[in-house]
């Protein structure tokens, strides 16, 4: 049994995002019983504003834990497969979804999400699908996540039945790459990987501490995520 988290990145758990999510979930049970779904509708969490008091840089650890719970990252970590259906609010993702990355800025650091594989669809009315796309994979990319397959769907131009196929394509590519257990990273996040590390070496030489020299204990000593994930358990 292979199963993938849908993050719903809406603050309204009812919209198209929810109706794309119906649509995923029914296709599947036709034809796969062996993949299930477990959701994530960021408007049914109740995670404070990032304050930017900036403790997660110094101690890792969010200001604002204590007093809500933020528990985002840890509903990631738990699935190799991720799903993040998000509508395109003035051309960006809705705050709801931003504060859920925001608290875990810290981490942009690290690649805590390496090994993911995730699909992205960034959806609007009628504009900024695109740019939405790219900000939302960029922040994943960042984060470490393979991107399977992004999509942009307008409503007013694309056809949704065309959408729901190329998706669930997509998810059946990503059951099949979860199962070879084979990563791939992209130019990009190598040299995202090349810059942090000289960034922690620059640290540790003017004796500078940070948080993120926890993480990087680990993939110091690699010279690419390529060579960390040769050896990595994941
Ligand atoms: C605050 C706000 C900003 C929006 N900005 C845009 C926009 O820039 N372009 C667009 O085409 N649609 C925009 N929309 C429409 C939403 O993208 C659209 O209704 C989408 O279906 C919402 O997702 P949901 O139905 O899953 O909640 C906006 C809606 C809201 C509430």
């Amino acid at each position: 049994m292979t199963k993938f988290l849908i993050v719903l990145g809406s603050p309204n758990a009812n919209g198209f995002g929810a109706e794309i999510i119906n649509n995923i979930k029914e296709k599947f049970n036709e034809f796969d019983k062996a993949l299930e779904f477990d959701v994530l509708k960021v408007s049914e969490t109740d995670y404070k504003l990032c304050k930017g008091c900036g403790q997660c840089f110094i101690t890792g650890q969010c200001g604002l834990v204590k007093e809500d719970n933020y528990n985002f990252y840890d509903s990631l970590i738990r699935y190799k497969g991720i799903i993040f259906l998000v509508p395109s609010y003035i051309h960006q993702m809705p705050a709801i979804l931003k504060n859920c990355f925001d608290r875990m800025a810290s981490r942009m650091h690290e690649f805590p999400l390496l090994g993911k594989k995730t699909i992205v669809v960034a959806y609007s009315l009628s504009n900024g699908e695109v740019d939405l796309k790219n900000y939302v994979t960029g922040i994943l990319g960042s984060l470490g996540c393979e991107i399977i397959q992004s999509f942009s769907f307008n409503k007013c131009r694309d056809d949704y039945d065309k959408l729901t196929e190329g998706l669930v394509q997509a998810i059946v590519k990503m059951k099949q790459k979860v199962e070879e257990r084979k990563f791939a990273v992209t130019k990009s996040q190598e040299q995202l990987f090349l810059y942090i590390k000289q960034i922690v070496q620059m640290e540790l030489d003017n004796k500078v501490k940070s948080y993120k020299q926890i993480r990087w204990g680990q993939l110091l000593e690699y010279e690419s995520l390529v060579e960390y994930l040769k050896t990595a358990r994941l």
